[in-house]
Order: C-alpha cells, then sequence, then structure tokens
C-alpha cells in the first residue's frame, strides 16, 4: 500500500491538463498543484528568468514533501537543464519526451507539427526529441497568445477572439501536410476544441499534459493509496484561477485553493 504525493507546477491553468488525467489514472494519489499566476506567462521569458521561477516552484514543492515532481509546463520543462532535474531528491518528470513518443507513434505520414510557446520554440526541446525518435519532418510555430486568452477564461468552443487566432497562427501548419500535432504546451489542452476545429478531421492532436500523466501513471507501478486529495497553491489571488480550474476538473473534483508567495522561495539547488 504506497501513498504518494505528486507535486505538479505550471506558470498558471496548463498543469491542470494533467492533474486531470492524473486523476483519472491514479485516483488515490495526493496531488499538490502550484500555478504561478502572479508571473504567467513564461513563454515570452528569458531562460533565465523562467529557470529560476521553475526552480522556486520546485522548491516550494520538495517543501510539501512531494514524492515526485511533474514540470506540467512544456516552457520550464525545456529550459532546465537534465543536470539539474537528475540532481533533485526526488523522480522529475516532464511533459516533452512523454508527447513526443505519443506522437511518433500516431504519425502515418511522418510530418509532425508541434505548437508552443516562443521560449520552448527556441530550445529546440521538441525537435531534438522527435529526431532522437526517428527521422521524422518537424513543423514548429509558436502561438505566444493562446496562454493569456487562455488564462483569461477564452476557452469554450466557438470562441471568436480564440478561434481567430488560432485561424491565423495555423494556417501555414495547416498546409505543410502534418497528420499530427503536439499541443506543446500544457495550456492549449484546453482550447483543443477550437485547435480541433480549425485544423480539421484529419491532424490527430497530442495533448502533452495528458501524456505526461500517462508517464507517471506507467511509472508508479502498483497505483497510489492515498485520499485522492487535490491542494492548490497559486502565487495570485487564487478566485479566478479557482474559479476558470472548476469549470475545467468539473463538479466532483473539489479542491481548496490557497495564496503562497513564491518569491519567498529560493531557488532549489542539491549544493
Ligand atoms: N503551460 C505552460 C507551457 O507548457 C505555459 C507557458 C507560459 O506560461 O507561457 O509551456
Amino acid at each position: 500500500m504506497r501513498n504518494v504525493k505528486i507535486g505538479v507546477f505550471d506558470s498558471g491553468l496548463g498543469g491542470l491538463t494533467s492533474v486531470k488525467n492524473l486523476i483519472e489514472l491514479l485516483p488515490g494519489a495526493d496531488l499538490i498543484y502550484f500555478g504561478d499566476t502572479a508571473r504567467v506567462p513564461y513563454g515570452s521569458r528569458s531562460s533565465s528568468t523562467i529557470m529560476k521561477y521553475a526552480k522556486q516552484d520546485i522548491s516550494f514543492l520538495l517543501e510539501k514533501n512531494v514524492d515526485l515532481v511533474l514540470a506540467a509546463c512544456a516552457t520550464a520543462g525545456s529550459v532546465l537543464e537534465p543536470a539539474y532535474t537528475a540532481s533533485l531528491p526526488v523522480p522529475y518528470f516532464d511533459v516533452i519526451r512523454p508527447a513526443a513518443k505519443a506522437a511518433t507513434s500516431t504519425t502515418q505520414n511522418g510530418k509532425i507539427g508541434v505548437i508552443s510557446t516562443e521560449a520552448t520554440l527556441a530550445s529546440g526541446s521538441f525537435k531534438r526529441e522527435l529526431q532522437y525518435l526517428g527521422d521524422y519532418e518537424v513543423f514548429q510555430v509558436a502561438t505566444p497568445l493562446f496562454v493569456p486568452l487562455i488564462e483569461n477564461g477564452y476557452i469554450r468552443r466557438g470562441n471568436i477572439a480564440t478561434t481567430s487566432i488560432a485561424e491565423d497562427y495555423l494556417r501555414q501548419l495547416k498546409s505543410s501536410g502534418i497528420d499530427t500535432l503536439i499541443l506543446g504546451c500544457t495550456h492549449y489542452p484546453l482550447i483543443s476544441d477550437i485547435i480541433g476545429y480549425v485544423m480539421g478531421p484529419n491532424v490527430n492532436l497530442i495533448d502533452s499534459g495528458a501524456e505526461a500523466a500517462k508517464s507517471i501513471a506507467n511509472h508508479i507501478v502498483g497505483g497510489c493509496f492515498g485520499n485522492g486529495s487535490l491542494r492548490v497553491y497559486t502565487s495570485d489571488l487564487p478566485m479566478r484561477f479557482h474559479s476558470i480550474a472548476s469549470m475545467f476538473l468539473g463538479d466532483e473534483n473539489n479542491f481548496i485553493s490557497e495564496q503562497v508567495d513564491i518569491e519567498g522561495f529560493p531557488p532549489y539547488s542539491a549544493e
């Protein structure tokens, strides 16, 4: 009987796409979520700033005594160095490898698209991972306005603002012949209806948050036998986050949200 406490962080709402899937796959797990809502978005910042934020987020989760950490933020996962993540006292997971693996087992024609933040694109993380897995043609586009739209609740199918921005961003990808598109930012699955509508039925969407949750479920052999609790912390006032998060997670997943002063946490370092 194991009680596993899983720590998940993101710049804001995006990591909930992992949380939703973790609740389904590991109903007994106790989840601690940190959303850095006072400093979202991460994706248009420099890698040194993102690294500092991500290390503070990890520090906070480690203080909560989590048994593993999931960077449910592709942007953070793209800039954190492997030597750093290997130095953490608990196992570390991110969304990049699981999403790339899912894409390579989905594509039929070997043409894979990736949409992400600017920092993720600049890091080359998805392209590197995909090309490590095989000889794939990779088409990448940064779609930075999606995160603020999602954080502001512009997520419903048919939302005019989000749909017209998606049409503009995705035009070139649509004509590239891809059959698989990685939603390379964990926020994007919250608007997968809109992205799917714009890309059309012949393009399979890969949910990076969900794929990361599956990789954790595969890691925890035998399941979790805790209380199945969810505790949410945000760095800004939690009200708006709470209402969008509740809508996304559904009435059956009640949780308490609390504000935390993330600036008070020194970036975690093993030294
Ligand atoms: N969910 C984060 C990611 O996966 C959002 C990045 C941002 O805050 O810009 O990249």
